[in-house]
């Protein structure tokens, strides 16, 4: 770590001495730092290597002030306990913006300012904003380190938590230096948390403003935050850039950034298969990534490539291939315990950093869902005592935990590797109590992409807002796409016609796509199908199709397999059951037809024929 004490602040030139260390040789990066400390006003800065003694002080350092609470080192070794202002608990999807020049290039999906106009406002709030404060250097690639699928970020922070964050999610450190020499392109990323402290102000353990803005500006590729410690709205690498600014980069350099899990599944005959899937946010991914089969699969297996993003590439093989731009999991921590994602549980034992989770009387870690149990008595995510029968959760429902993916254990082989893997089938999936089926395969590439431009899901605490209102969610991308959505569904189409192209001269089969739904609900309001290691049926089945022996019926928008086409090896499911999660209703169908009406209206503008086609094809078929 090589620090730097700016003692006066900027000199009359304006330029700063950002200490730079020698191992840096890019003029353009320094200048720029020195661009944002002399705006920031930090009283030092801070360049991280991103080694593990470094990692290590800054949490002492955050236990000292108080955002950290170092948990039992028995119990949890080597990890921590951070509480978030209750104001600063989830992505702020209404204070995101996409400022391209042209508003119709960020598209009806997305909050637009012009860029002119945006930069004024964040200059006005940056000015002075890191006063009191350690701005820290945080360089990361998204993607193996030198890969020529890597993109390189610098994070500009005034916040330490920020900085361990980005070291367990992305590759960070000194070595990223290396990689960009003295004029690599970099996506430079600035976030400060807002609240500057006055000379001689004592800290808050969660520094945060109640002005939030979360900007990115697609032509230049840089991204700006402001206000927010949380996720998503300050770990800069993940929505940030290996969403919203790489699917701008994608859609001009022919690849795709997508909001999807990537696994590999492994038969007993010993082929693998790898399949990547779109849930919204606290839908199911990291689950599914680290699925375990259940009783009546033996020799199954899946193993994770990444739980929550997805670099893909066309090949001249005829595939598409996919990274993971991420190195850790920030995954939900409600609802998952031993029964429900063991090989999840079994990854957090140490080295764990949580947050808004709740703190036992022995000094681990708590939250709903994770024991069948409830402790007598725990410290809520607030702080305050909590027992059962407070009546209010003890975890907030967005609480998380970040860990490096090294620790599941069944990351697969490729995780790291540069080359990725080929998608056999991309699986789309929203949560939804009623009218979409357990599981549907799109009968041609066309339908697929209509499936996951249309699909609804209910909101989930990860956004702040109300949740369980269902919403279209197209692709899962609704908060993601750095541009107009209509311009990415046709990408989709684009891309797929590219690969159909090359797939039909390698002889290879193009993916399937298909749609699930794990959340249709009883009359109390209960999820009928099992889920979780059982989903593992249907992904079965979707290999089954992809060996051509899969069967099933046809339906007004694609193929579900009936009751018998299942494998149901050691679980008890009545056909009654499985009857009324696959079964589809005219009427409601006619009604969901009518919201994809709503969106297509709201996306006219660049929305492809071929997707109309499809849409007036389906009202055909219902008779609507
Ligand atoms: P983000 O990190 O927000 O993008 O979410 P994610 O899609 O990775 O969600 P995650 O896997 O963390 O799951 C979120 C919630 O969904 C947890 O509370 C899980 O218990 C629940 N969940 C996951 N899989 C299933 C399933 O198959 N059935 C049911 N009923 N719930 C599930
Ligand atoms: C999501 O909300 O989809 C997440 C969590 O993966 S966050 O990083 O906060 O966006
Ligand atoms: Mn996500």
């Amino acid at each position: 770590m090589n620090q730097s004490v700016l003692a006066s602040g900027p000199n009359p030139s304006g330029a700063v001495d950002v200490g730079a260390p020698a191992y840096v040789r890019h003029a353009g990066l320094i200048r720029w730092i020195g661009e944002i400390a002399a705006l920031t006003q930090p009283d030092r800065i801070v360049w991280c290597d991103g080694s593990q003694q470094e990692y290590d002080r800054l949490c002492a350092e955050m236990v000292e002030a108080g955002t950290l609470r170092r948990l039992d080192q028995k119990k949890r070794p080597n990890s921590y306990l951070a509480w978030s202002d209750p104001d600063d608990v989830a992505r702020v999807e209404d204070r995101t913006y996409i400022c391209s020049e042209r508003e119709d290039d960020a598209g009806p999906t997305n909050n637009w300012v012009e860029p002119a106009k945006m930069r004024e406002t964040l200059n006005g709030l940056f000015d002075g904003c890191m006063r009191g404060r350690t701005m820290y250097v945080v360089p990361f690639s998204m993607g193996p380190l030198g890969s020529h699928i890597s993109q390189i970020g610098v994070e500009l922070t005034d916040s330490p938590y920020v900085a361990v964050s980005m070291r367990v999610m992305t590759r960070m450190g000194k070595a990223v230096f290396d990689v960009l020499g003295a004029e690599g392109r970099f996506v430079p990323c600035v976030h400060s948390v807002g609240k500057p402290l006055a000379d001689g102000e004592a800290d808050v353990p969660w520094p945060c403003n109640k002005t939030k803005y979360i900007v990115h500006y697609p032509e230049t590729r840089e991204i700006w935050s402001f206000g927010s410690g949380y996720g998503g709205n300050a770990l800069l690498g993940k929505k940030c850039f290996a969403l919203r600014i790489a699917s701008t980069m994608g859609r001009d350099e022919g690849w795709l950034a997508e909001h999807m899990l990537i696994l590999g599944v492994t038969s007993p005959e010993g082929k693998k298969y790898h399949v990547a899937a779109a849930f919204p946010s606290a839908c199911g991914k990291t689950n599914f990534s680290m699925l375990i089969p259940p009783a009546g699969f033996d020799g199954w297996k899946v193993t994770t490539i990444g739980d929550d993003i997805a670099w893909i590439k066309p090949h001249h093989d005829g595939r598409w291939y996919a990274i993971n731009p991420e190195a850790g999991y920030f995954g939900v921590a409600p609802g998952t315990n031993d029964k429900t994602n063991k090989n999840c549980m079994d990854s957090l034992r140490e080295n764990v950093i949580f947050t808004n989770v709740a703190l036992t009387d022995d000094g681990d870690v708590w939250w709903e869902g994770m024991t069948k149990q409830l402790p007598a008595h725990l410290t809520d995510w607030r702080g305050q005592d909590w027992t059962p029968e407070s009546g209010r959760p003890a975890a907030h429902p967005n609480a998380r935990f970040t860990v490096a993916a090294t620790q599941n254990p069944v990351l697969d082989g490729d995780w790291d590797s540069t080359a990725g893997v080929p998608i056999d089938a991309f699986i789309f999936g929203g949560r939804r109590s009623t009218t979409v089926p357990l599981v549907t395969e799109a009968r041609n590439w066309i339908e697929g992409v209509y499936m996951a431009a249309t699909m609804g899901s209910e909101t989930t605490a990860a956004q702040a807002g109300a949740t369980g209102i269902v919403r279209r969610d197209p692709f899962a991308m609704l908060p993601f796409c750095g541009y107009n959505m209509s311009a990415y569904f046709a990408h989709w189409l684009r891309m797929g016609n590219e690969l159909r192209r090359e797939a039909n001269q390698s002889h290879v089969p193009l993916p399937r796509i298909y749609c699930v739904n794990w959340f249709r609900t009883d009359d109390d309001g209960k999820f009928i199908w099992p889920g979780f290691g059982e989903n593992m049926r249907v992904l079965k089945w979707i290999i089954d199709r992809i060996e051509d022996r899969g069967q099933g019926h046809e339906h007004v928008f694609g193929l579900t397999p009936d009751y018998d086409d299942l494998d149901w090896s050691g679980l008890e499911f009545p056909r009654a059951l499985y009857e009324r999660i696959t079964s589809i209703d005219a009427s409601a169908w006619r009604a969901e037809l009518g919201l994809h009406a709503e969106l297509f209206d709201r996306l006219k503008h660049r929305m492809p024929k071929e997707l109309e086609n499809v849409k007036s094809l389906l009202e055909e078929r219902l008779g609507a």
